[in-house]
């Protein structure tokens, strides 16, 4: 239900030339009162008015209300998502899909566990595409539903939520923007 409108939503405020895609599952970070704050209202309002678009065009709506990073998971902030933090443990196996939109405008993408503290990359990407999107797989197409394993070298790097999320990253090289989205988790 609630899927289906978001859906609706995105597709209803496809524009232009861009690329768009965004993580449906698992449930990724979206915006909230704490993004607002710290990113400013005009910038959030341009993520939330469409959840699968480029960053850059948000980037272009920041003003001096702008105090955080849209490059790290759009902006969005771990206090506005706590109920859909993730406990997992090394080995289990999450099963994504992306809601992709428009995509005729290729580059790469990869899933990493990102560093929040840092927004450094840990370990090697969980999964990477040199073409993305790349539909000459499947059904079911292998860019957009796939799985990833939880890697057993985390540790105590991840052990607490808001230390790590795991992020889905796609570069549209062409017409350069980056989309992202992010799932919050910790290792029990
Ligand atoms: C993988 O994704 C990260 C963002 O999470 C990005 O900064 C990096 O350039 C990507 N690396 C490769 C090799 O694609
Ligand atoms: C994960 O995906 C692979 C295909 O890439 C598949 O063979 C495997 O069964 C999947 N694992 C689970 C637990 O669903």
């Amino acid at each position: 239900m609630r899927t289906a409108l978001i859906r609706a939503l995105s597709l209803a405020t496809v524009v232009g030339v861009s690329g768009h895609a965004v993580v449906e599952t698992p449930t990724p970070r979206k915006n909230g009162p704490v993004q607002q704050e710290r990113c400013g209202s005009a910038l959030t309002a341009q993520l939330k008015k469409d959840i699968a678009s480029p960053i850059e065009d948000a980037m272009k709506k920041a003003d001096e209300d702008y105090n955080c990073n849209a490059y790290l998971c759009r902006g969005y902030q771990l206090e506005d998502n706590l109920e859909r933090v993730q406990v997992v443990k090394a080995g289990d196996v999450l099963d994504f899909h992306i809601d992709l939109i428009a995509g005729h405008h290729p580059g790469y993408a990869n899933v990493s566990v990102v560093d929040l503290a840092t927004n450094q990359v840990i370990g090697e990407p969980l999964r990477y595409w040199a073409d993305w999107p790349d539909s000459t797989s499947g059904p079911p197409r292998n860019d957009i539903d796939f799985n990833i394993t939880i890697p057993d070298t985390l540790s105590s790097a991840c052990d607490v939520a808001g230390k790590c999320a795991i992020q889905w990253y796609w570069w549209a090289s062409k017409n350069k923007q980056t989309y992202e989205s992010c799932i919050d988790f910790y290792l029990e």
